[in-house]
């Protein structure tokens, strides 16, 4: 039986471990391009994506790692470790910052954010629908000045939102369980 588009976007899961090769030029293209057809209110296009390859991938988790001791948060040698030998193995992380722009009095900071999670899930949804693993985390400095300023997204001008990582899943995984929409849904009928 022929798997439909609409049940292929329903299979979405978030692969955290991937490894080499990731999308070459043209598939980024695509899935970056993905990004771009995102509901945004005011076409403000408020997002932004940093890309983070090979070595530069190893320089961001030691500027990270130097600056959770810095700011004196709970960073145990394993924690480390784990981040490391997940890191090791990934070849692309996307940084993803939304710009504020404070002089946008008319549509609220919250829908230039929500605009930008727009843009990061078609992202996911092409990725895998290219045959890539990928998965959304705010670790490795996401709430850190240091970090995010070093990416090129100051805390006055940016919100930044994580880390996408994107390659070939190391082992396929299993579909996960999802909840039944009819628990989140409710009809309202009119007063
Ligand atoms: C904005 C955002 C940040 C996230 N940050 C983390 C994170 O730091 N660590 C984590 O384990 N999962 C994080 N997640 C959740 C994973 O991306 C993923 O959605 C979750 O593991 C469930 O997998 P699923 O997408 O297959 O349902 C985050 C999700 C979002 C939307």
């Amino acid at each position: 039986m022929s798997v439909t588009p609409i049940d292929y976007l329903m299979s979405r899961r978030s692969v955290k471990f991937v490894r080499a090769p990731g999308p070459d030029d043209e598939q980024l293209a695509q899935i970056l391009q993905a990004g771009m057809s995102a509901p945004d209110h005011g076409r403000l296009r408020p997002w932004r994506f940093a890309l983070i390859r090979g070595a530069a991938i190893g320089r961001l988790a030691d500027l990270a790692t130097n600056a959770a001791r810095s700011a004196g948060l709970p960073l145990t040698a394993e924690k480390e470790a784990n981040t490391r030998r997940w890191l090791a193995q990934v070849p692309l992380l996307l940084g993803v910052a939304c710009q504020l722009d404070h002089s946008n009095i008319k549509i609220p900071e919250h829908e230039r954010m929500l605009a930008t999670g727009a843009a990061v899930t078609q992202m996911l949804n092409a990725a895998h629908m290219l045959g890539f693993g990928a998965y959304w985390s705010t670790g490795l400095g996401t709430y850190l000045d240091e970090v995010i300023e070093t990416l090129g997204f100051d805390g006055l001008d940016y919100r930044f939102m994580g880390y996408v990582a994107i390659g070939t899943p190391i082992q396929e995984t299993a579909a996960p369980e999802r909840p039944d929409h009819r628990q989140f849904v409710s009809e309202w009928a009119g007063i």
